[in-house]
């Protein structure tokens, strides 16, 4: 198949595009590297000796994306990755959200409706249940349960859009993929998570303590009803993640449905920062500080759907997560902007 991915040089963007390439499918990425760099699909295409043709370009100029997609097409399917993904900027700035993740993904609709392109995989995220009533959580379990944050509706809007969308249109098949916590980098060091600025994510952040980019890592909270204290979440390794998005293209039927994309596992705070500890052979100092607003004490899945339709299960363990992690934070202290 091809396969265009949007947000395509991010951080999931990326390891998707490689597993892509690696089940024998041909990858176009659009991306307007609002948050990202061209040197990751660079990276990409130096890994699998494949060409990816790259836009940079905002996935609404909807005449440079189609031009694009005829130049290179037909297009299979879509992944549609790009998006604004930092809960706290969106309760700062609520429209910017709002603009950019909805309208990314009617333009995305849009194209699909010009080109014939039946198939389409979206970013969605295990933020969308909100408060967990029963866990682990299933993709019937509740959704929006004391949800605040503009980014987590956002989500959940687009859920809606593409089910409403796709009700429409009896050709088309349309797959939500909500992911849990992903984490870790491919194997080989020379991609990863790379986010600019101070890190909102744990594994990000622990990573860059390690690396002496950062003095310690703050606990959010260590009074919650968990087995240490500490939150407890569902940390997908990246490239498991991206082996449920190449699954999810292969196997798509027409309609609309959602699956969860985690491992199952809840890990605790003290947990990760432990196996990270194991994986650098360094000390990671921390420092107890009170809880975060709007975090939840444990989150997981239950990825029996996945397993059961596509035969897709997480393989990889947290300590296999920190080890890759660990491998591209200590050869890429700056991220890309280390060159090999
Ligand atoms: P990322 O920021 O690394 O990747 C998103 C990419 O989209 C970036 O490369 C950015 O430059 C690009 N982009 C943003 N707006 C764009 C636009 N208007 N046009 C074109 N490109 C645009 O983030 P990620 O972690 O790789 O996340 C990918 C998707 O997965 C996002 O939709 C995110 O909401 C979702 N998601 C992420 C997580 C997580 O923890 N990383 C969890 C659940 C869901
Ligand atoms: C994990 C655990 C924190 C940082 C967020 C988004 C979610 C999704 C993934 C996109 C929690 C604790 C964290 C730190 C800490 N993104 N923590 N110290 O909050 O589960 O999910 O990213 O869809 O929408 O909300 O992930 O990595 O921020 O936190 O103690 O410096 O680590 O309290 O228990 P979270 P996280």
């Amino acid at each position: 198949m091809r396969v265009l991915l949007t947000g395509g040089a991010g951080y999931i963007g990326a390891h998707t595009a490689l597993a892509l390439v690696e089940a024998g499918h041909d990858v176009l990425v659009v991306d307007d590297m609002s948050n990202s760099s061209p040197e990751s699909i660079s990276r990409v295409q130096a890994l699998t000796e494949a060409a990816i043709p790259l836009l940079e370009a905002d996935v609404r100029a909807f005449v440079a994306v189609r031009d694009f997609v005829r130049r290179h097409g037909p297009v299979d399917a879509i992944i549609h990755l790009a998006g604004l993904k930092a809960v706290g900027e969106s309760v700062a700035d609520p429209v910017r959200y709002y603009d950019v993740n909805i309208g990314t993904s009617v333009a995305v609709l849009q194209l699909m409706a010009a080109e014939s392109i039946p198939t389409l995989v979206f970013s969605s995220s295990a933020t969308v249940y909100g408060e967990p009533e029963i866990l682990p959580l299933r993709e019937d379990s509740r959704t929006g349960i004391k949800l605040a944050n503009p980014y987590g509706k956002t989500k959940r809007i687009v859920e809606e859009l593409l089910a409403d969308a796709a009700h429409a249109d009896a050709r088309l098949r349309v797959t939500a993929l909500r992911y849990f916590n992903p984490v870790g980098a491919h194997a080989s060091g020379l991609i990863g998570e790379d986010p600019s600025g101070t890190p909102n994510n744990l594994m990000p952040y622990v990573a860059q303590v390690a690396v002496g980019r950062l003095d310690r890592v703050g606990i959010f909270g260590d009074d919650y009803p968990t087995p240490d204290g500490t939150g407890q979440r569902d940390y997908i390794h990246v490239m498991d993640l991206a082996a449920g998005h190449v699954a999810a293209v292969e196997n798509a039927r027409q309609g609309f449905d959602i699956y969860n994309l985690g491992t199952g596992i809840p890990v605790s705070v003290r947990e990760l920062i432990s196996a990270f500890e194991r994986a650098s052979g360094r000390s990671i100092p921390t420092e107890v500080l009170p809880r975060r607003e709007g975090d939840v004490p444990s989150s997981f899945c239950d990825p029996r759907k996945a397993l059961d339709s596509w035969g897709w299960s997480a393989r990889r363990t947290i300590d296999d997560a920190c080890v890759d992690s660990w491998r591209w934070q200590s050869r890429n202290p700056n991220g890309y902007a280390d060159r090999p």
